[in-house]
C-alpha cells in the first residue's frame, strides 16, 4: 500500500534521494540498525551478501510498506534519543532524514555512537540549513509553522556539524540540492 509520505516524498526521491541512498546504503554490512526506519525504503539499497541482521527502530510501525519482506527484520519500538541496544551492538547504524525530527539531536547522535562498535560504520542522510543565505532566510520563516504540520520536522537544524564533532572518520560525504541535503559514511574511532 502506498501511504501519504511515499506520495509526499515521491519529487524528492525521484530527483536527489534515490541518487544519494543507492550510492551510500549498499556500505552497510554485518549487524545492521535502522533508525527511524518508516516505510522501509533504505531496504532495496541494502546489499543482502553483506548483512548478518536487520533491526528496524522507529517510534511505530503502522506504516510501513508492504513490500517489506518482514521475516529477516526485528521490528524494535523505541527513540532515538535513549536507543534499548547494549553499548557496541552493531557494525553499522544508518539514519536517513530522522534527526530533523527527534527531540534531542546531540543525545540522539551520543546513542549512534554508542551503540555502534569501534570502527563501525554511520551511514546518513539529513535535510539541514541551506549555506545560502537566502534559502536559510526562507528555511527559517518556514520553520516557523512547518514542524506543526510535519510530525515535527525541522528544517534549520545542521546535524552534519554535529556528527562532525564526534570522534569519527568520514568515508565519503557529499551534498545535493543546493546544500539541502547532506550525506555521509563516517567511521567511529
Ligand atoms: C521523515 S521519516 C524518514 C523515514 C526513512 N528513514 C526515510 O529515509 O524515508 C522519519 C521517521 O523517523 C521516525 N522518528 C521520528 N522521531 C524519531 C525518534 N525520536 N526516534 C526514532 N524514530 C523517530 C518517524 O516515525 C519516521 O518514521
Amino acid at each position: 500500500m502506498t501511504t501519504f509520505y511515499d506520495l509526499f516524498m515521491a519529487p524528492l526521491e525521484k530527483r536527489w534521494l534515490t541518487d544519494i541512498r543507492k550510492t551510500i546504503i549498499p556500505s552497510a554490512s554485518g549487524k545492521v540498525l535502522e533508525i527511524g526506519f518508516g516505510t522501509g525504503v533504505n531496504l532495496q539499497y541494502l546489499d543482502c551478501d553483506q548483512i548478518d541482521s536487520v533491526t528496524a527502530l522507529d517510534l511505530d510501525f503502522r506504516k510501513t510498506n508492504d513490500k517489506c519482506d518482514k521475516d529477516n527484520i526485528t521490528f524494535v519500538k523505541g527513540k532515538a534519543e535513549q536507543l534499548p541496544f547494549p553499548d557496541a551492538s552493531f557494525d553499522t547504524v544508518i539514519e536517513t532524514l530522522v534527526l530533523c525530527s527527534v527531540s534531542d539531536l546531540e543525545t540522539a547522535l551520543q546513542e549512534i555512537m554508542r551503540v555502534l562498535k569501534p570502527k563501525g560504520r554511520f551511514i546518513y542522510i539529513d535535510h539541514v540549513l541551506p549555506d545560502d543565505k537566502a534559502l536559510a532566510t526562507l528555511f527559517k520563516g518556514i520553520n516557523h509553522f512547518w514542524p506543526h504540520i510535519a510530525s515535527g520536522c525541522n528544517v534549520t537544524r545542521t546535524p552534519h556539524l554535529s556528527i562532525a564533532r564526534h570522534e569519527i572518520e568520514h568515508i565519503e560525504s557529499g551534498h545535493r540540492a543546493h546544500t539541502i541535503f547532506r550525506y555521509g559514511i563516517v567511521t567511529k574511532h
